[in-house]
């Protein structure tokens, strides 16, 4: 099926779709655009260029159609956007850790799920999906499922004989975890079993998985793209989110959390998201290390 149609009637062979189209699937033909390939990788530039709007694909939402937000269709609002409005925005998101027992609407996780897939993807091949645990029940059994995986793990780490096998085996990783997480692991599951204390969730009412499809070009790059539109997003909507490690690294490594969440063969995890409506308020944004990251500027000349 052909995916790209030039209406020849609209083109006025002004070329934009030819110059843009990073598959070369249109060439000029009479003064007029066409497309000559059955299929490309779908990015829209072609239709998205075109002055006369004589490019149509015959896939692909042209809206999202989100419940609880007005889209505007039009790129020109985008001029009036602030880059000051927009870095306060990501500067004010901070992970949030304490959260009202409020559930957050199934169609406003939605929405967020939506505005997900705005993010940019590998070959367009749009390698992510999406998991919605919609309220404290479905993110309690996540959390009982990761904290049985760090109880084990932590019996493995209590271990002085395997933590030096591994090590002569295969690295200092049992090591490293014993060092550097095993106190505050060990910890959070006591309080966890003992109080109800979630130190893993931070008591939020909802979660979001965000998963990669491992046959897609950057399954971790596409979903990682499009979690950080996430947090964005449910900040400008007043909910807070947090990104949970933890939960990434125990489904990782034990296969059945993977099973138990529904989440098929052949796809990874990237991100676990907690959300909720915040129970306190930030007065001031993010502060950042003093000590800029190393920017180098590469100089043809050295
Ligand atoms: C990959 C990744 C994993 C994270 N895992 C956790 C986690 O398991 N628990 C948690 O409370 N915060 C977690 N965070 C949040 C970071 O601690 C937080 O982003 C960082 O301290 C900066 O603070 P800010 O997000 O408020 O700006 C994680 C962040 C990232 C990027």
């Amino acid at each position: 099926m052909t995916q790209i149609k030039v209406d020849k009637e609209k083109c006025v062979g002004c070329g934009s779709c030819i110059e843009l189209c990073p598959y070369k699937a249109l060439r000029m033909r009479e003064q007029k655009a066409d497309y000559f390939l059955e299929a490309c990788f779908l990015c829209g530039h072609c239709e998205a260029v075109c002055p006369v709007g004589a490019v149509q694909m015959a896939t692909g939402l042209s809206a999202l159609n989100l419940a609880n937000v007005v889209e505007s269709q039009s790129v020109k609002t985008l001029s009036s956007l602030e880059t000051a409005d927009l870095v306060s925005l990501m500067r004010s998101r901070r992970s949030c850790r304490r959260y009202k027992k409020e559930n957050v609407s199934m169609s406003i996780l939605e929405d967020l799920v939506k505005i997900g897939t705005t993010a940019p993807s590998g070959t367009n091949s749009q390698g992510w999906n999406f998991t919605i645990l919609p309220t404290r029940d479905e993110v309690l059994v996540l959390g009982g499922r990761v904290a049985e995986y760090f109880k084990k793990l932590n019996r493995q780490a209590e271990n002085v004989l395997l933590r030096t096998i591994i090590k002569y085996v295969g690295g200092d990783s049992l090591g490293r975890y014993y060092r550097n997480h095993y106190p505050s692991v060990s910890e959070a599951l006591r309080e966890w079993e003992d109080d109800g204390v979630d130190r893993l969730f931070h008591g939020a009412p909802a979660t979001l998985l965000v998963t990669g499809k491992l046959s897609s070009s950057c399954p971790a790059e596409d979903a990682l793209l499009a979690t950080q539109n996430i947090l964005l997003a449910a900040h400008s909507m007043g909910l807070g989110s947090c990104l949970i490690g933890f939960a990434v690294e125990a489904m990782r490594r034990d296969l059945a959390i993977m099973k138990k969440m529904e989440i098929p063969d052949g796809e990874q995890i990237y991100s676990v998201i907690a959300l909720g409506i915040p129970a306190f308020e930030f007065k001031r944004p993010a502060r950042r290390r003093a000590v800029l990251p190393r920017v180098l500027r590469f100089d043809r000349e050295n």
